[in-house]
């Protein structure tokens, strides 16, 4: 049986629109089979930063985290394919570039833990969560 056709969200940070990343980036989803099926630029506002990392809120690197997520456009999206929760996390690879393997996004762009240049979904609920965070189903062209 094949894998089966899920959904995740992307967000292509900061320190990667500020480098001009976004298609370097988005090259490494389409040719590993992902299609970006829904894509926007926004300037996040601190309101929306805390309540998308609310699960962080406790964390130490909350703060900083809201704090960097603002400090420039991001591209936020939503990728489709076969495991695409999954599979978009092979490509993003470590959150800590230092322990990202050669070949994947954080390994070639990102420039320290929490500037690490893309958020991928963790799990198919939290993706479903997260993209209906910032897309409505008319927005999403599979
Ligand atoms: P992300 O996948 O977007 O989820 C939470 C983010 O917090 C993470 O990527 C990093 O950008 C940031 N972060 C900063 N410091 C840490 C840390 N010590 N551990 C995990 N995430 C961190």
């Amino acid at each position: 049986m094949g894998a089966a056709k899920e959904r995740t969200l992307s967000i292509i940070k900061p320190d990667a629109t500020r480098r001009n990343l976004t298609g370097k980036i988005n090259a490494k989803f389409e040719d590993s089979g992902l299609h970006i099926v829904a894509q926007k630029r926004l300037h996040l506002t601190q309101e929306q930063a805390e309540k998308f990392y609310e699960v962080h809120r406790e964390r130490p690197f909350f703060k900083d985290l809201v704090k960097f997520m603002i400090s420039g456009p991001v591209v936020v999206q939503v990728l489709e394919g076969p495991d695409a929760v999954s599979q978009n996390r092979k490509i993003m690879g470590a959150t800590n570039p230092a322990n990202a393997e050669p070949g994947t996004i954080r390994k070639e762009f990102a420039e320290s833990i929490e500037a690490n240049s893309v958020h991928g979904s963790d799990s198919l609920d939290n993706a479903k969560r997260e993209i209906t965070f910032f897309f409505s189903e008319t927005e999403i062209v599979g």
